[in-house]
């Protein structure tokens, strides 16, 4: 079975929720203390055995270019002062020549077409997808994770969570044919289903492992629903077709930074798991509680 060497990093939408923030600034390049969101999908990426990044975008998101350019200046001033920790920081945001590549989506059609606008690059692979305003944090990478079950079963993949009940209807949820604790094998996957007709409460998250025949169903997918090209759909035409498709429930703790209480949370726990920061900042956290009750 073909290895999974390339992902691509959908990062085309306009992010309306953190506006007006993202008028200027591309919501992969806000912060979780320091490290821009797209840092951790990177990381997470590499840690799987990535290879090939690629970067579906669109308008006004040239500083997640940028990010990406080497800086030589601000290297040769950090090594002249003698700033070690902070150039090894610094060059490990560093990425091999030619790996990344960028690809627009002229308009935001949905998920599912960004991840069809990326075709040419996937070519005939196996290969993952992050969204990098999903945030996991755990001992082991999800995608490595992911990575590791499905050289076992090959199939596409989806990262899969239990949600509360009352909040599954904003999410892709999965009809489960076969529980094997953290493997399951499904029978089907419905996008942000009314609640009467929702079929589990076992939510699809933003990291997948595809196969290539998603992108012909991609091809002649149509909009489905919130009027988009919905990835779920191609992903569920795989089962029309007799295929496999697997849920994975992984490891870690998954912080949906694409909306400002996720976001706000995430800031929270990278904060408190620095050995820098954990110190100053809980006692911060726990003046603000006592406080908050105070006044209450
Ligand atoms: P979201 O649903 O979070 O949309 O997309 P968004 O535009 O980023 O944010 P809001 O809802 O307006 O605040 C989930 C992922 O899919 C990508 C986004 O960039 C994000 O990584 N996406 C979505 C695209 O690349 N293209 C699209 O047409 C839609």
């Amino acid at each position: 079975m073909a290895k999974v060497t390339k992902a691509v990093f959908p990062v085309a939408g306009m992010g309306t929720r953190f506006l007006p923030a993202t008028k200027s600034i591309p919501k992969e390049i806000m912060t979780l203390v320091d490290r821009p969101l797209i840092q951790y999908a990177i990381d997470e990426a590499r840690a799987a055995g990535i290879k090939e990044f690629i970067f579906v975008t669109s308008r006004g998101k040239s500083a997640l270019e940028d990010y990406f350019d080497v800086s030589p200046e601000l290297e040769r001033t950090l090594e002249a002062k003698g700033k070690t920790s902070l150039l090894e920081t610094l060059q490990n945001t560093n990425m091999d020549s030619g790996a990344i590549a960028y690809i627009r989506q002229h308009k935001a059609l949905g998920l599912g077409h960004a991840v069809w606008c990326a075709r040419r690059l996937i070519g005939e692979e196996p290969f993952a997808v992050i969204l990098p305003d999903d945030v996991i944090a755990g001992e082991t990478a999800c995608l490595q994770q992911m990575v590791e079950a499905y050289d076992e079963t090959g199939g596409c993949m989806v990262a899969a969570m239990e949600v509360p009940p009352e909040k599954a209807s904003a999410y892709g949820l999965l009809d489960v044919k076969e529980d094997h604790g953290s493997m399951v094998s499904i029978k089907g996957m419905v996008e942000k289903p009314k609640p009467e007709d929702a079929p589990s409460n076992l939510a699809v998250i933003g990291r997948y492992i595809l196969t290539p025949s998603v992108l012909e169903n991609l091809h002649s997918m149509k909009t489905g629903a919130g009027g988009e090209i919905q990835l779920t759909d191609a992903i569920a035409q795989e089962l029309t077709d007799g295929k496999d498709v697997y849920g994975y429930r992984f490891r870690g703790q998954r912080f949906d930074c694409g909306s400002k209480a996720g976001f706000l949370q995430a800031t929270v726990a990278f904060g408190l798991a620095r050995d820098d920061l954990r110190d100053e900042f809980s006692d911060y956290l726990t003046e603000m509680a006592a406080l908050q009750q105070a006044a209450e």
